[in-house]
This record gives C-alpha cells, sequence and structure tokens, in this order.
C-alpha cells in the first residue's frame, strides 16, 4: 500500500505538512461535539458523518463583531432559528444560551471586530438523506478576523452582472440553509466574467438577490426600490437599510422607499443601485450588465446611507450586544 496509514500518533504532524495561510485568520470554534471552544485551527473540524457536510442539511447565520459589541444579534439570532424551523431542526437538547456561547469565544478569540459563523447541523448519525438517523443536532460557532472588501471598492464602486444561475425557489431562499449551490455557482461566474458580484433574476425575471447580498435600486423616480423578502433571505442589512432610508425620504432627499419588483431595465436607467450584506455594509454598483449607472460614480444617496448605516452599527445601543472585554 502506498498511501500512509494515519494514525492518532501521526495526525497534527502531517497536518503540518502543508501550508494553510487563511488558517491565519480563524480565531475561534465552539462545537457542541465536544463542548468547548478552540483556538488552533487544527482542531476546527466537524465529523464527515455529520449530515451538514454530505447533504448540506443544516442552517447557518454570520453576524459581525464592530468594534468590540455584537451588531444585530438578536435579528441573526431569530433568522437562525426560523431557518432552524423551517426545516424541523431543534437546536441540541441540553444547549444553554448560544448567545454566551458567542460571547465567550469573542472575548477567547481576542479581536473586536470578526466574524461570527454560527451553524445548526443534523448532526452525525449516517451517510443517508434520512435526518432521523441523526440522534443529536450540533452547533457549530467559528470566528474569523474581518477583512472588510478593499476601501477602492466602496471608493469607486463595482460592476454588477445579471446571473444565468437558476435562483432558488422561495421556500429555500428564505432559509439560510448550508446548501448553498446557486449561490457559489453565482459567485464562480461573476469572478470569472471580471465582475466579482452577481444579480439573479426570479421566474418573472425580476431582480431578486445576489450571492451573498441583497440589492437596492433608486429609480429615475426618485423611489428607492428593495425586491421583496418572499422571494430572498431577508437581509438583515437590507431591512436595516430601508429602515434607515425612512430619514431620507423626511429630508426629501428620496420621495420614498419600498419593497417591490424590479426589472433589469429599470435598474440600467436607475440613479443609484447597492448592494447590502453583514460582511460588505452598502456597496455602490456603478455599472450593470455594461451600463452605467448614473454618473457612473458611487451617487450621494449611497454616501448618506453609508454613513446612517455605519452610525447605526457603531453608536445604536438598542442593537448592540455588550461584551464585557474587562473580564478577559
Ligand atoms: C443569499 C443571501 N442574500 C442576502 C444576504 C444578506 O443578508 P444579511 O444582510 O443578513 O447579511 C446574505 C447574507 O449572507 C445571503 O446569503
Amino acid at each position: 500500500m502506498k498511501i500512509r496509514k494515519i494514525t492518532r500518533e501521526n495526525f497534527f504532524s502531517s497536518l503540518k505538512e502543508k501550508e494553510r495561510p487563511w488558517q491565519e485568520d480563524y480565531l475561534g470554534m465552539y462545537s457542541s461535539q465536544w463542548n468547548g471552544i478552540t483556538t488552533d485551527p487544527d482542531l476546527m473540524m466537524v465529523p464527515i458523518d455529520d449530515h451538514l457536510v454530505h447533504r448540506g442539511d443544516g442552517v447557518f447565520d454570520v453576524m459581525r463583531c464592530v468594534r468590540g459589541k455584537i451588531y444585530q444579534l438578536e435579528a441573526h439570532f431569530q433568522r437562525l432559528s426560523r431557518s432552524a424551523k423551517s426545516i424541523s431542526l431543534n437546536f441540541p437538547p441540553d444547549f444553554g444560551d448560544i448567545r454566551e456561547v458567542i460571547k465567550d469565544l469573542v472575548l477567547v478569540g481576542g479581536e473586536r471586530d470578526c466574524l461570527i459563523r454560527v451553524i445548526v447541523s443534523r448532526g452525525p448519525g449516517s451517510f443517508s438523506t434520512n435526518p432521523f438517523d441523526c440522534p443529536s443536532s450540533q452547533i457549530y460557532v467559528v470566528l474569523v478576523r474581518f477583512k472588510g472588501l478593499s476601501e477602492a471598492y466602496y471608493q469607486e464602486g463595482i460592476s454588477l452582472i445579471t446571473s444565468d444561475i437558476p435562483i432558488k425557489k422561495s421556500f429555500f431562499a428564505n432559509i439560510k440553509s448550508c446548501n448553498y449551490l446557486p449561490n457559489v455557482l453565482m459567485k464562480k461566474e461573476a469572478v470569472e466574467a471580471g465582475s466579482l458580484f452577481s444579480v439573479g433574476l426570479d421566474e418573472e425575471g425580476f431582480l431578486a438577490e445576489g450571492s451573498t447580498e441583497n440589492i437596492g435600486v433608486l429609480a429615475a423616480d426618485g423611489i428607492l426600490r428593495f425586491p421583496g423578502f418572499e422571494r430572498t433571505l431577508s437581509g438583515i442589512t437590507a431591512k436595516r437599510v430601508f429602515e434607515l432610508s425612512g430619514e431620507l425620504v423626511k429630508q426629501r432627499i428620496i420621495k420614498d422607499v419600498r419593497f417591490a419588483r424590479i426589472s433589469p431595465d429599470k435598474a440600467y436607467e436607475a440613479k443609484e443601485v447597492f448592494l447590502t450584506g453583514t460582511s460588505l455594509n452598502i456597496l455602490p454598483v456603478v455599472r450593470y450588465d455594461d451600463r452605467p449607472i448614473g454618473s457612473g460614480s458611487p451617487g450621494p444617496v449611497y454616501s448618506r446611507l453609508s454613513s446612517l448605516l455605519w452610525e447605526d452599527m457603531t453608536q445604536n445601543q438598542e442593537l448592540l450586544t455588550e461584551i464585557d472585554w474587562e473580564s478577559k
């Protein structure tokens, strides 16, 4: 036999034979499998017979710790619970408060700006599709150093293409499941087109969402529109930007803000287009399908919303969860 045998004794040394520079950003992981926290990336593993791995049977959510406080923890937690409920996935029975696990992990990770990825999986049990083979669900929480997009994208704007990948039916689009193949293919097609971002269309040809972003369109009529959440994931950032846009309506900077169907043609003629998401906040689109949007550079409404969102993320005490850094 040519392939060597891996044992408990040589397992870690064999892992060290290859460099994994991306692991430098992995700050910590909690697993309900071992009910503990590790900061060693070599230990950040999930069992291959967890149905999460071989069937994508699990749900997740991603939240952000900004300057030492977790932004919108409750909203993310509620969406995670909704996603889990939609696929009849219960949290592990004797599991305590997930918020406490998250806060502990952030403290152990030690970085005030990080992304918190929470996964609830069907758990190990078999290699079948049968969820009843799994005696207990599991929770994994991974903490990754936050590295935002390059500032140039925010200053110059990004280009967007229409995706050819069929989007998920609303039932699946509403669940943040670990089955992200269409989203992966959308990202792949965007990167191959030299664009980084693509947006999917629904069956009737209206804008839906990006690979991991919602989209907002300030049309020529001065109304800011977002595709309704019945066809997309209910983005927590998009929802907040929608709410914050009310301020711009009051100040008569925009006429109104609505959830509505948006055709690509409407977007081509828009004054401004932007994407929203937890890790990118709000990102201006200056080209869509090779047509310039508005003046071809990030517009004033984008700037206003971007400032309002950042203020919210750093100062809105109602939406920020404190971490007791002193106790570290
Ligand atoms: C498919 C999809 N749409 C939209 C979003 C944006 O949602 P949020 O603002 O809650 O990050 C995400 C986030 O990852 C996503 O995966």
